[in-house]
């Protein structure tokens, strides 16, 4: 019979197919770090409260250091035989420590201890996550400053709508990723809870001191109830939600990437370093970061699916569904820190052309509000206004000319309340400088974003 640690009470060896089918060591072999690292400090604390020697706790320590190295040069076989990360440590700790290594998982369960290193791993990440997303915020937040002054036409059902200031849209995409930070900097506050000594859900026998387990790894507090502690994954479930949300706002700005991209927008180069070529078509420089990360956006999409489904209806406490958790876990972590990381590189790469962006806000009546704003201003309602600027739209339309382009007797055709200052009134800059609300497009407002923003992230 092959030996498994828990095969005491079984007289059959277990299916080949159902050794296969139940192993998750592929995947969650990406925990032997964590895994190892909370060993350590559960053999600390059972020596320090006398469960074990402290001569045990040496030899145990050692052969776990032993047993990492061998992890992380490569040494180290797998099989499915020994099911998961915990099972092959464990094993692989009796061959380089002997039978005290049968001690280890005293006062403890693999339910606890999966539910302990899926937690210092997802801490880890998240401090990781958090930092590229700083990164990035620089990045978009130095651009604006670089570029500021650019005006662009503002889109709304993708119909140019009025003009503002290129650093304006970009700094929309830094709220988005502040908002990001902000989430997962909360979220963490939840992770790092410290679920060791729940066992296997009751608690333990053994005298285990939680809090001192706790403090040799670095979290906040333990865990207040041991079947929460040892089926609850709303950690994941939130770190996973976080990462969709943050993977939709890639997805907006990739999208306008590959629109601005094109000939038919122009409004911006990505360099070479940043793009591919077609194997049949010369000419082609596609915007396949951009794309991919598009793309990307729709497999974490699927991960919070993946997650929230496994979850659903399951009975306290542990249940084997629940190792499928970490599949989309991992692939989440890793497809955003790449999506934050490559963005982060590329956009100080992105040629940004002013001159196309701003013709293309010339162009469109993208003053037509101004205009109803300007007859508010002397006098007329609203709405009555709105219908006259659209009157005159129609006329200028038909004319093949911009708001701009009529003559002053033109305009007046449609209220007299109209003198020569309208001109200077429907210009880019003056449209930009009278949007003084807080928020706005408005050079000051503008300005003082991006400024507030370096601050806080501490660009110098
Ligand atoms: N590998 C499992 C997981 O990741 C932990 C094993 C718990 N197994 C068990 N039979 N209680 O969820």
């Amino acid at each position: 019979m092959s030996q498994k640690p828990w095969d005491g009470r079984f007289s059959e060896n277990t299916d080949e197919m159902v050794e296969k089918f139940t192993s998750s060591i592929d995947v969650d072999k990406a925990l032997f770090a964590s895994d190892i690292e909370g060993s350590l400090a559960h053999l600390k604390m059972m020596a320090h409260e006398s469960i074990i020697t402290e001569e045990e706790a040496t030899k145990l320590e050692k052969g776990l250091e032993v047993v990492k190295g061998r992890i992380e040069k490569g040494e180290f076989e797998y099989s499915d035989a020994l099911e998961d990360i915990h099972m092959h440590i464990e094993s692989a700790l009796g061959d380089v420590a002997g039978s005290v290594a049968k001690k280890l998982h005293t006062g403890r369960s693999r339910n606890d201890q999966v539910a302990l290193d899926v937690r210092i791993y997802l801490k880890k990440q998240t401090l990781e996550v958090m930092d590229s997303l700083i990164a990035l915020q620089k990045v978009l937040v130095e651009t604006a400053h670089k570029h500021m002054g650019v005006v662009m036409p503002g889109y709304t059902h993708l119909q140019r709508a009025q003009p503002v200031l290129f650093s304006h849209h970009l700094m929309a995409y830094y709220e988005m990723f502040k908002r990001d930070y902000e989430r997962f900097s909360d979220s963490l506050k939840r992770t790092d809870v410290m679920p060791l000594g729940s066992a296997a859900l009751a608690g333990t026998t053994f005298p285990l001191n939680r809090e001192l387990t706790r403090e040799i790894l670095g979290f906040s507090k333990i865990s207040d109830n041991s079947m929460d502690s040892v089926s609850d994954r709303d950690f994941i479930m939130e770190f996973i939600s976080h990462a969709t949300i943050c993977m939709i706002h890639f997805s907006r700005l990739s999208e306008e990437f590959v629109l601005w991209s094109s000939s038919e927008f122009g409004f911006i180069t990505i360099s070479d370093a940043f793009t591919t070529g077609s194997s049949i078509m010369p000419q082609k420089k596609n915007p396949d970061v951009a794309e991919l990360v598009r793309g990307k956006s729709g497999r974490v999409v699927g991960n919070l699916m993946a997650i929230i489904t496994l979850m659903k209806s399951l009975p306290l406490a542990y249940n084997r569904d629940m190792q499928e958790d970490k599949e989309p876990l991992f692939d989440t972590v890793n497809t955003l820190k790449a999506s934050i990381d490559i963005y982060t590189r590329m956009i100080p790469h992105v040629k940004i052309h002013g001159s196309v962006m701003r013709t293309a806000a010339e162009k469109g009546f993208l003053n037509a509000t101004d205009l109803a704003d300007y007859l508010v201003v002397r006098g007329m309602p609203f709405r009555e206004a709105h219908s006259v600027s659209g009157k005159a739209v129609a006329f200028a339309l038909e004319n093949g000319k911009e708001l701009h382009e009529l003559s002053l007797d033109e305009i007046k055709q449609f209220s007299d309340l109209v003198s020569e200052d309208i001109f200077d009134f429907l210009s880019i800059e003056s449209m930009i400088s009278r949007r003084i609300t807080h928020g706005g497009t408005g050079y000051d407002s503008v300005k003082s974003a991006v400024e507030k923003a370096a601050l806080l992230l501490g660009i110098t």
